[in-house]
């Protein structure tokens, strides 16, 4: 019987990417995938940092792993358990001292030496090495026949907002060669995948050399995008995530002139309120990241953005949320995320004390979190009656029913008895229920 894996995936779309990577990279040396934790030979925690207690959740998951381990033991079985992801990269030595259970940790650039360790000694794994990561990994296949994937495009920050670990977690920024990329994306449209959202921390701040004209030339994303655009089977791009300071107009016009390219915009501003950006390292003002907003509506009008909020900063005032809130009112975003500050260790903010009491940021993030749902409704609700192209990406609950996803990310539910899984489908949208569409197939 082959050896069985379970990987736990927290927080954002880079560590889903990743975990598919750690998932493909085992059954490649013969283990198979299982959702039976207790009996895993393998259970695999792949972290995330970004928010207060996930190292907590992590400690309580490493718990119940480590009691199961117990049981296998007593019963003569093995199970190894590893860490991985952002709190493994954040506090590797903590880890093993903490859990004497856990066999191996391993930062988010270290992960490709997994088939390579597991008959190793109990260790830790966290230098920097995104570039041996992912030339070891663009040999990996794929046997997921998904048809919206995610691609790593580019890992790292070098904006260090003074509330956020990814400085300090995935490192400095780091981008893959247009190569790489082309090949990864070529290979996944051949099992199946029509559309590719390009992940990165800062994907606006992409950078590779080509050669051209016999000399090497620096190419941004808006290049990336305009090369993905001509791989036949691929039908949609995206890219998430984006600082507002690093919108080139060459992306602009990319959005206008490639049909490929979707019209959303994932363009995270925090608050409203100058005084709080200057504070959060933002480097950038409402003023100009609402002219960023009129400019990119200007060149691409059919553009939705979303956009990622904190709430109870330290030092945030009434004035200071109501910027925020009048800020939303400028804008409105077809959806969004928010958060209640929380402060992380290692980052500059951390030092701060925070004067905002817990009642206060739950109001906070309540109102705000009221306002950006009516806009998304409001947003949502313009859609029916409209003829929207979407891609259909998977069965829905019901018999003959499929879901796919407009050009905007809502979901859509049609009925269709033939099997229309990748196909782009012409669908009149006929209602709305909370998020998602219900709409019938015209084509
Ligand atoms: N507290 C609250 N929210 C945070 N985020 C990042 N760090 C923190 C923190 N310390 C949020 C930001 C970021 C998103 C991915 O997570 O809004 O854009
Ligand atoms: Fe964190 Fe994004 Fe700021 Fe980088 S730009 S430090 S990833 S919030």
């Amino acid at each position: 019987m082959n050896q069985t894996f379970y990987i736990k995936t927290y927080g954002c779309q880079m560590n889903q990417y990743d975990s598919e990577k750690i998932n493909q990279l085992l059954k490649n040396i013969g283990f198979e995938e299982t959702n039976d934790i207790e009996n895993s030979d393998l259970a695999i925690l792949n972290t995330c940092h970004i928010r207060e207690r996930a190292s907590e959740k992590m400690y309580s998951d490493l718990g119940r792993l480590s009691k199961f381990k117990e049981n296998k033991e007593i019963n003569g079985r093995k199970m190894q358990i590893i860490v991985t992801g952002c709190v493994a990269q954040a506090e590797a030595d903590e880890i093993l001292k903490r859990s004497k259970s856990v066999d191996f940790v391993l930062g988010p650039q270290n992960f490709h030496v997994l088939p390579d360790i597991l008959k190793k000694e109990r260790k830790r794994f966290n230098n920097f090495l995104p570039d041996e990561k992912f030339k070891s990994l663009a040999q990996l296949k794929t046997d997921s026949k998904n048809v919206s994937k995610m691609v790593t495009i580019q890992e790292g920050c070098d904006k260090f907002c003074s509330f956020c670990v990814v400085p300090y977690t995935r490192g400095a920024e780091y981008s893959r060669s247009i190569e790489q990329i082309n090949a990864e994306v070529i290979n996944l449209s051949k099992s199946g995948a029509r559309e590719v959202t390009l992940l990165g921390q800062n994907v606006s701040s992409y950078s590779s050399k080509i050669f051209s004209e016999k000399k090497n030339k620096k190419v941004g994303i808006s290049f990336l995008l305009r090369v993905l655009s001509k791989i036949k089977d691929i039908k949609r791009l995206r890219y998430v995530t984006s600082h507002p300071n690093d919108i080139g107009d060459d992306l602009i016009y990319e959005h206008k002139l490639n049909t490929k390219l979707m019209p959303f915009l994932h363009l995270p501003i925090q608050s409203g309120s100058n005084k709080i950006l200057k504070e959060m390292n933002r480097k950038h003002t409402r003023e100009f990241y609402i002219e960023l907003i009129k400019k990119i509506r200007f060149h691409v009008p059919e553009i939705a953005f979303s956009s990622d909020f904190i709430v109870g900063y330290p030092g945030e005032n009434n004035r200071d949320f109501e910027m925020t809130l009048d800020l939303i009112d400028t804008v409105r975003f077809a959806s969004s995320y928010s958060f209640k500050y929380s402060p992380r260790p290692g980052t500059k903010s951390s030092l701060i004390k925070n004067n905002i009491s817990e009642e206060t940021s739950s109001a906070r993030l309540k109102k705000l979190q009221e306002v950006l749902n009516l806009h998304q409704k409001e947003f949502n609700e313009k859609f029916i009656g409209k003829t929207v192209e979407i891609l259909i990406n998977s069965r829905g609950r019901k018999d003959c029913q499929f879901t796919g996803r407009t050009p905007h990310l809502q979901p859509v539910h049609v009925f269709s008895k033939r099997n229309i899984i990748g196909e782009l489908m012409m669908v009149k949208i006929e209602s709305l229920t909370s998020y998602s569409f219900h709409g019938k197939i015209l084509n």
